[in-house]
């Protein structure tokens, strides 16, 4: 028996797309489209510094750095540069637009309204905030339209963003700043709860790369358990406390008025009220 064929939905896209940022989150991206048959001669890449993988692509079709009004027939430009750096880089692309490019951001707090600004009030606009499992194509990422935005141009974004995981979609961009504290900021909690049950662990008495090792394994396994599983976390957690045990001793702390739970929650305020402040 052959093993199917994985689908290859980036394979029939007309059209170019235009990369603006090869940094982290744009590579990732990049790869994704190139693993699910968009070919290099449909991208273009505009990027100061480009790696060796990137100058690799250029000698397979793919275009680097060209002259802007040398592009045509752009279907959609996805800016994945800084934030910082978006006043200055986002008002040059605008010679790139043709009546039905569709721009795609995933600049953290670059908000519809500045995109708007920075090209044109009728530029159909969606953004985007993905996370870092986006480079192992776990990624989720949350998505907001403007009013421009067609069904066509929503099934491209949503495709090339659907390429590094999950997509959600969402009409209210003031969620954005949630969304952001939640599955954008959420890896680094993630990263955070191993961090601390290794130090936790050396402290009472395990060697430290033993500690580090456990504490790993069961942050990275646990993840995995509860990717597939149809359970939800609570349901998990209870089926491995049995009352009066040890994991029960360990929740009676993590669970408490002053707990994990409250933690969290000011942990996610804080994010959040953060990300509304950088917005603009
Ligand atoms: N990483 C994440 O987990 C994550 C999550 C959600 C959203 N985002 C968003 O994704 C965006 C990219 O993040 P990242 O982590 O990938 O950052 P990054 O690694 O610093 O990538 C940004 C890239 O843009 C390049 N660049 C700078 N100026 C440019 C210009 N004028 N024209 C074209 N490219 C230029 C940078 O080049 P130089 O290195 O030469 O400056 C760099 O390669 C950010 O806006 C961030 O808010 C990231």
């Amino acid at each position: 028996m052959t093993a199917p064929t994985a689908p290859r939905p980036l394979a029939d896209l007309t059209g170019t797309i235009v990369l603006v940022g090869a940094g982290k989150m744009g590579t990732a991206m990049l790869d994704a489209w190139l693993a699910l048959g968009l070919s290099p001669k449909q991208v273009v890449v505009i990027e100061p510094q480009p790696t060796s993988e990137l100058s690799a692509l250029a000698a397979r079709g793919l275009t680097l750095n060209p002259p802007l009004p040398a592009v045509h027939d752009v279907a959609a430009i996805v800016l994945a540069v800084k934030p910082q750096v978006a006043p200055t880089v986002v008002p040059t692309l605008a010679p790139l637009l043709a009546p039905d490019t569709v721009v795609l951001s995933i600049m953290a707090g670059r908000t519809l309204g500045f995109l708007a600004g920075a090209l044109t009030q009728h530029t159909a606009l969606v953004r985007a905030m993905p996370n870092t499992p986006a480079a192992i194509g776990r990624g989720i990422t949350v998505a907001v339209p403007n009013a421009q935005v067609t069904q066509r141009q929503r099934e491209l974004v949503h495709a090339l963003l659907a390429a590094t995981g999950m997509v959600e979609w969402v009409d209210d961009e003031a969620l954005m700043d949630a969304v952001t504290a939640v599955s954008g900021s959420g890896p680094a909690y993630v990263f955070l709860l191993a961090e601390s049950l290794s130090a936790a662990g050396a402290a009472a008495g395990l060697p430290p790369e033993l500690a580090n090792k456990l504490a790993r394994a069961t942050v990275s396994g646990s993840g995995e358990l509860l990717n597939r599983s149809t359970l939800d976390p609570a349901s998990l957690r209870q089926n491995v406390t049995s009352p009066g045990g040890t994991t029960a001793a360990a929740l009676d702390v993590l669970m408490a008025a002053d707990g994990m739970t409250r933690l969290m929650n000011r942990a996610v305020i804080a994010a959040t009220r953060r990300s509304r402040e950088l917005a603009g």
